[in-house]
């Protein structure tokens, strides 16, 4: 990737199933941003196995998040699209920004303390340590770049203290990223808790619309969304309307006036159930091409093959780099 053109990395957790708040607040952006940037998609499976998960069905849903990357429009020849744990450069040097970690800033990331609450039953140091390998991921690649949601950017204040600190105990090796967090109206909230935003990973499914999602279901649960008793279609009535008009306006690009304007003298009952149609005819051109590479295995081990190559030859670089300057013996001159 040698241009002069900026860097750009983001990543999902393969956990739960892509839904529409990841399309519209992420993928979206990133099939725009791969023509002017470089750019690199993680599946950050490593990042998943943080909180526990059944390995058959992670493994199947790596292939099924590859697939949703590129049936939405992500292209394996213009970005790098790679599963983390194929390029084992992101521990190597997750396991030197671990040394210049401050414990006491692990300790305050608001993520840690939220997953801690909500997983009594397994608070494990790599739930701990998760912003120091999300820095690796970032730093690996140089990252100019890195579009995420709001709850992440304590991560990233994290990562650019972490390069600059390297920087200066050594000598300037990483670039300082930046934030890119999307603008509101393109955060989706839950559709039966407005309040809360929303999640992949939510057990109830009636909160989210998945990208596979088939129309039925879609229709649904639409239906179901909570809004309010009020009549007219205003984008002040309540936040779930308003969530409800964000969804239609990002499927349909039209803007929220337009969107009320459209609707004056109709009823909540249409509203909803154009969204039904706008979502599902939005999807569909995704979901038939998610189901025409799902089961070509030797398609997709190509993309990764070839991806995770190119990914490695940049993480290499970066890595050699960073043990000469810690001091490490280099492993190279034993075999040259
Ligand atoms: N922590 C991020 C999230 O949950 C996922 C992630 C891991 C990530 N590594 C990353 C995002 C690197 C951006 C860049 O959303």
């Amino acid at each position: 990737m040698k241009n002069n053109k900026k860097t750009v990395l983001s990543g999902i957790q393969p956990s739960g199933e892509l839904c529409i708040a990841n399309y519209i607040g992420a993928m979206k952006n990133w099939i725009k941003i791969q023509e002017d940037y470089n750019s690199i998609f993680l599946i950050v499976d490593l990042h998943s196995i943080t909180v526990s998960q059944v390995p058959s069905e992670l493994r199947k849903r790596c292939y099924s998040y590859l697939c949703q990357y590129l049936a939405v429009g992500i292209d394996p020849e213009k970005s790098i699209i790679a599963i983390q744990s194929h390029i084992p450069e992101h521990l190597e040097l997750m396991w030197i920004l671990n040394t210049i970690t401050p414990l006491g800033d692990l300790s305050r990331m608001t993520q840690f303390k939220d997953k801690t609450k909500k997983n009594k039953e397994n608070i494990n140091s790599g739930l701990f340590t998760y912003p120091v390998l999300m820095a690796s991921d970032i730093l690996l690649y140089n990252a100019d770049l890195v579009p995420v949601g709001a709850d992440q950017k304590q991560h990233l204040e994290l990562t650019r203290n972490l390069a600059e600190k390297f920087n200066n105990k050594f000598s300037p090796t990483f670039s300082i990223p930046d934030p890119l967090i999307p603008e509101r109206g393109s955060r989706i909230m839950s559709l039966q808790d407005p309040n809360s935003k929303m999640s992949k990973s939510d057990a109830n499914l009636n909160n989210l619309i998945s990208l596979l999602d088939d129309p039925d279901l879609i229709v649904r649960k639409i239906k179901r969304a909570v809004t309010d008793s009020k009549s007219e279609i205003n984008y002040t009535n309540s936040k779930g309307l308003a969530n409800l008009i964000d969804i239609y306006s990002s499927f349909s690009e039209k803007s929220i006036d337009e969107i009320e304007q459209f609707y004056i003298g109709k009823q909540y009952s249409d509203f909803k159930s154009d969204l039904g149609q706008i979502i599902i005819e939005s999807l569909k051109p995704i979901q038939k091409k998610y189901s025409q590479i799902i089961k070509d295995k030797t398609y997709l081990d190509t993309i990764l093959k070839n991806n995770s190559s190119k990914a490695s030859q940049i993480a290499r670089k970066t890595i050699s780099k960073v043990y000469r300057k810690v001091g490490l013996v280099s492993k190279a001159r034993l075999i040259y």
